[in-house]
Order: structure tokens, then sequence, then C-alpha cells
């Protein structure tokens, strides 16, 4: 009946919520958890239980018993504990009910000390003895519904219905006489199976209670490094379907520690895909906005510039090698370094498209003469260089290839006349093709390593482009 109640409420506060709260908020990384990854979900689960849950400790049974021809016998039953409990069959639903755990065929052992006195008109004194015993408990079977919602950001799982069904038990008696073990055989079987049974449920209760508060207390925010922080604030309630549970987080970078509010990101909804989850179990989405979200946090954050003072042919960097293409700064400043100043002139513009992703990135550099001492600007080179990366996961962790496009140039200031950009260009496409790019590739041919968590690792992962969106489909392993 009170679940009815609760039920009704449920309802009415989904109904309400969807019909007068329109949240406008939307998540950019969504996380699948297909059917294969709630077993895997629950395999782990049903393994902390069966080690976290015992020692469990029973309230002493008492009762007294009418034995033939013996009369009248108390007998106590104490220090009753589950010692271990064996779980052989499990399995994860999601529908809409929530989430239905069924253990089926588990079985559990427990100790226990018995006493028993009675007195006899025949003996003047009253009789006792103590033993010990073993209990085994066989095909209990466990049921639980779990509903799973967000609540101000953060998951809130709660039990909506459990059960649990003590099917046999059998007990061994160590010492006493054969009168006694039939007496407590039959008279406190009923009892033992439903002390398990509450017990069980009791810590099946206070079980998703410490489950929830884990949940709670995971943080909303994700430090990357010491300048950006992921946003992993749930959004919307978890979606459950028949083959998977799905979740969303806002997934945008912001500078740490600061509060942004960046409602210039708006990603299109109803993502479709070539990487299904049949055969994995995640599937992670990310939408161009956090690729955007993280370029504009770096840049916020003056961490898009370089000094280049060093190249692998030194003399490149001398007013010198240069005397041909721009002479008027050899004759100014004959035979002194230059040093490159290149800064990002506004955040690169990023769009995933087919299986690839194109950035067009607007860079600044500057040509710093060293005289004597004095760094002296002398022109300024705008340039916007467009460039698509390949994405793949291979055992290096997230790895690429860039592949150059296309790059304009023009001169944005000059303190030593006209350039010939023509030649410029020139030399810059000959830099990026042979220096630049390869360079690049190189470092992205080491890959990223993937970050693990709480000790899982992706494995077997696949990632694809689309439209707007990227895919990671992966298994999980325990690193
Ligand atoms: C039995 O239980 C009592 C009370 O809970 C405790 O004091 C005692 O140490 C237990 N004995 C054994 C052998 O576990
Ligand atoms: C496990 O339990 C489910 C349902 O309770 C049942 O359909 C399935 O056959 C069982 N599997 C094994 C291996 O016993
Ligand atoms: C549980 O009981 C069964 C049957 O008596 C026995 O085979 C098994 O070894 C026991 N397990 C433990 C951990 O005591
Ligand atoms: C994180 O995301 C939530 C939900 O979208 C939003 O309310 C919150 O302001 C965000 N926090 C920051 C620091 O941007
Ligand atoms: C590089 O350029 C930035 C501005 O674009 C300037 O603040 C910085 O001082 C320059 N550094 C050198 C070494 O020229």
């Amino acid at each position: 009946m009170a679940y009815a109640n609760n039920f009704i409420a449920l309802l009415f506060l989904l109904i309400f919520s969807h019909t007068f709260v329109q949240s406008d908020e939307e998540g950019h990384i969504k996380l699948e958890i297909s059917n294969k990854g709630l077993d895997f979900l629950n395999n782990l689960l049903i393994k902390e239980a069966e080690s976290s849950f015992v020692p469990l400790e029973l309230p002493k049974i008492e009762k007294s018993v009418k034995i033939p021809i013996v009369g009248k016998v108390k007998m106590v039953l104490s220090n009753i504990t589950i010692e271990r409990i064996h779980v052989t069959n499990s399995t994860v639903k999601t529908g809409d009910t929530g989430i239905v755990i069924a253990v089926s065929g588990a079985s559990a052992n427990l100790t226990m000390k018995w006493k028993y006195s009675y007195s006899t008109w025949l003996l003047p004194i009253s009789i006792s003895d103590e033993g010990s015993a073993t209990v085994e408990v066989e095909g209990m079977e466990i049921g639980l519904t779990l509903s799973m919602k967000t609540l101000q950001g953060s998951l809130k799982l709660s039990l909506l219905e459990s059960g649990c069904y003590v099917k046999a038990i059998s007990i061994d008696l160590y010492g006493g006489a054969s009168w006694l073990y039939q007496g407590l055989v039959d008279a406190f079987k009923g009892k033992i199976s439903s002390a398990v049974e509450d017990a069980m449920s009791k810590k099946i209760e206070d079980g998703i209670i410490n489950l929830d508060s884990l949940l709670e207390s995971l943080p909303k925010e994700v430090p990357i490094n010491d300048i950006a922080a992921l946003n992993v604030t749930f959004i919307d309630d978890p979606e459950l379907t028949e083959s998977s549970l799905d979740l969303e987080i806002n997934g945008l970078f912001s500078a740490k520690n600061e509060v942004v509010v960046s409602n210039q990101y708006h990603r299109m909804l109803g993502a479709s895909s070539s990487c299904k989850t049949a055969n994995r179990m995640v599937r992670i989405s990310l939408h161009e906005d956090v690729l955007k979200s993280a370029s504009s946090v770096y840049f916020e954050a003056g961490k898009m510039h370089w000094i280049v003072d060093k190249v692998p042919d030194q003399s490149l960097l001398n007013t010198a090698e240069w005397r041909f293409i721009v002479p008027q700064l050899y004759k100014l400043y004959p035979n002194d370094n230059i040093i490159l100043n290149i800064s990002v002139s506004s955040p690169p513009i990023i769009k995933i498209g087919n299986q690839q992703i194109h950035s067009t990135i607007p860079l600044d550099m500057v040509l710093d003469v060293l005289d004597a001492d004095k760094v002296i600007p002398v022109a300024c080179i705008s340039m916007s260089i467009s460039a698509s990366i390949y994405a793949e996961i291979s055992q290096n962790g997230l790895t690429g290839i860039v592949k150059l496009n296309d790059f304009t140039v023009s001169l944005q200031w000059s303190k030593i006349g006209d350039l010939h950009m023509h030649l410029i260009k020139a030399v810059m496409s000959t830099t990026l093709k042979a220096l630049i790019v390869p360079y690049v590739n190189l470092q992205l041919w080491k890959g990223f390593h993937l970050p693990s968590f709480h000790g899982y690792k992706l494995q077997n992962a696949q990632i694809f482009c689309t439209d707007s969106w990227i895919f990671i489909c992966s298994d999980l392993v325990s690193t």
C-alpha cells in the first residue's frame, strides 16, 4: 500500500516536473551503458556485496519446545553469524519500473551456538548442554528494484522494492543427542530462515543507502590540470530503456575554480551513430561543444602561444637565411638572430564531420629580431591554418593523424616595409609540411593516455565521428 502511494506521488512528480519545469539545459557528454555493461557493473556489485555483507550477525533466537518423553525444553540459538554468501546467478534488467536485479540460487553458510536447559520431576537438578552448529542456506532468492534520478546534478539511487526468500536450509549440529537434533531442526528452521531473510533485506537497504551517498559524493567538477576542469554535473534523469541505461552530463570545460556560465553552446538533438553498443559495454558520446569549450578555456588562459627560438636547423632563425626573402631585414639587422612569437589569435574553430575533425586555427606570428640583447618586433604575419584530424584509439591510447588542408597568410603590420607575401607563403608552406605537421603527428602517434576511472579502463575501444559528435564504444576492464 505504501509502495502504491509512493508510486502515485512519484508519478505526479514526474508529470509535474515535465510540464512546468522546462529545462533548457543540455548534456554535451552522454554515457550509454548497454546490457553487457550493466551485467559487468552488476557482477561488480554482487562481488562487493558477497564480501562486504559478511560476517553478518543475526539476533539470537529463543524458544521453548515440547519434546516427547523429555518434556518442555528451553532452547537458545546465539551468535548466529552469516559467514559466507555465494551468488551463482544474477541478472539485471532495465525497464519502465527501474533497474531490476534478480539473484537466484544464492547460498549462505552460517555458524551458531546452541544451548538447551530443562528440568524434569525425575531429577532434582536442571539439565543443560551447549554446542555449536553450522547451517547451510540453499536456493536463496533476492530481488530488488532500484530507481535512479538526478537531484541537483547528482545521481540519486533509491530502493523501490526488495525481497529475500530462503528456499531450504540444512543444519549440522555438533554435540547433543539425536532427540535434540530433531527438536532443534523442526523448531528452528523457519525462524532461522526468516532471520536470514530479514537480515539480508536490511543489509541490502543499507547497501543501497551507502551506494547512494557514494554517488552523491561524486564531485561535480573534475580537474583536468591546473587550467581546466570538466563539468560532470548530471543533467536530466537517467533514461532507462530495454537495451541501455543512458546518462547525460554537462561535459563542458571551464577554467578551474571559476564559474563560467556558458550559454553559447547549443547542441543538436537526436544524435545517431554508426557505433553500436550491442557488443560493447558503454558508449560515450561527446558533442563538439566539449572540444570548443576546452579550446576556449585554454585560449582564455593564454596557453595558446609559443616562442620558437630553437629549430633543428638553427640557421633558419637568422636574418642571413632570410636575406633573399626579406632583403630589407638583413640590411637593417645583418646576421642577427630571430625568434618567432606565435600566438593563436582567437579560439580555434572546431567542427566534427564524417570520420574527421576539422579545425581552423588563426595564428599571429611576430618576427622578433635580437639585436644587442634587445628584442625588436619587426613584423607580424597573420595565418589561418585549416587541418583535419583523424582520431583513432590504439594501444597507445587516443591517437590521431593531422592532415594540412589549406592555409592563408597576410601581413598584419611591418616596421620594415612591404614583404613579398607569396615568398613568405612558400617558405611557411615548406616549414609546415616538412617540420610542423610531421612533428605534431609524431606527438599524436605517441598518443594521449586515456585515464582510468577508479581502477577501470577502456578496452577494445572504437572511435567514430559523425555530424557534430564523437562516439567511443568500449568495454571496461579492471587495471
Ligand atoms: C557471542 O556473542 C556475544 C554477544 O554478542 C559476544 O560477546 C561473544 O564474544 C560471542 N562469542 C563468540 C564465540 O563469538
Ligand atoms: C539465471 O537466472 C535466470 C532468471 O532467474 C534464468 O533465466 C537463467 O536460466 C539462470 N541461469 C543459470 C545459468 O542458471
Ligand atoms: C559452506 O557449506 C558447504 C556445505 O556444507 C561446504 O561445502 C562449503 O565448504 C562451506 N563453505 C564455507 C566457506 O565454509
Ligand atoms: C555545470 O553544469 C551545470 C549543469 O549544466 C550548471 O548548472 C553549472 O553552472 C555548471 N558549472 C560550471 C562551473 O560551469
Ligand atoms: C610575444 O607576444 C605577446 C603578445 O602577442 C607579448 O605579450 C610577449 O611579450 C611577446 N614575447 C616576446 C618574447 O616577444
